[in-house]
């Protein structure tokens, strides 16, 4: 199928969605290079909130965060795509304006790794929203759209998460889409300085004949 991932195409597509949430419309699309402003402002100012489920580093958190950082976040992504190991998109939401124009901001990040194909078509699914607009149903739109799109497009049998037993927003938002806990990963990732357990989730295919969106909305809709 030329439209999975790391096939000739490669090309991801230039938006997935929406779907509605508390804070307004939900999209997906791409990176762009003009969203680094966006992405070092706010994950600067939600350092406390985003560093305790982050990969550990040796440079400070504004370093981390910087111009060539953001490139070189943006570029391996790419290249990571190309190669089929990897896709991300910018999460946009919409939140309606008097005039009716749109006026999407940058919300976050949905990024899927690991991606191995042939018998496996498993990876890990990532995700973060600006602290402004936590707890509207972002993160779980978001990651609704991201799933529906690795189980088709992306030719993913199996998306996994992996997230620290403290991270209840985090387990909340794979909870409500559906995905089961599978297990606990001892001393599984190089997490803030430590090598820290994670609870194991996945969802595959069959667990949602109809998707993850439509999921979601029948949840929200009782
Ligand atoms: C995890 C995160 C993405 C959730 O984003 P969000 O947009 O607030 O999530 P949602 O609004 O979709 O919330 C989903 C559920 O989590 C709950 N929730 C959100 N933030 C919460 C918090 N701080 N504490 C407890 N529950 C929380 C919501 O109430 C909702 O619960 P419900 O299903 O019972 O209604 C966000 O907190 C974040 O960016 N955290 C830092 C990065 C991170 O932890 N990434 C994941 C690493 S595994």
């Amino acid at each position: 199928m030329q439209a999975i991932l790391g096939g000739p195409s490669g090309a991801l597509p230039a938006s997935l969605g929406p779907a509605m949430s508390g804070a307004g419309r939900v999209t997906l699309r791409p990176l762009r290079r003009s969203d680094g402003a966006e992405w070092r402002r706010i994950r600067i100012r939600d350092e406390k909130l985003l560093r305790p489920w982050d990969v550990s580093g040796s440079m400070t958190w504004e370093q981390r965060h910087s111009r060539p950082e953001w490139r070189r976040h943006r570029v391996q992504l790419q290249q990571a795509t190309a190669r089929g190991e990897a896709f991300g998109f910018a999460i946009e939401v919409d939140p309606g304006s008097a005039s009716g124009e749109p006026a999407e901001r940058f919300a976050g990040q949905v990024t899927f790794g690991a991606i191995q194909r042939g018998a496996l078509r498993s990876g890990w699914v990532g995700y973060w929203v600006d602290s402004e607009l936590h707890q509207q149903g972002v993160a779980s739109a978001a990651v609704a759209i991201g799933v529906d799109y690795a189980f088709t497009f992306g030719g993913l049998h199996r998306v996994e998460a992996t997230i620290a037993p403290a991270n209840e927003a985090s387990q909340k938002v794979v909870r409500r889409l559906g995905f089961r806990q599978e297990g606990l990963l001892k001393r599984y990732l190089d997490i803030d300085g430590a090598w820290r357990d994670h609870l194991l989730f996945a969802l595959t295919v069959e667990d949602v004949p109809n998707g993850v969106m439509a999921r979601l909305r029948h949840r929200t809709a009782r």
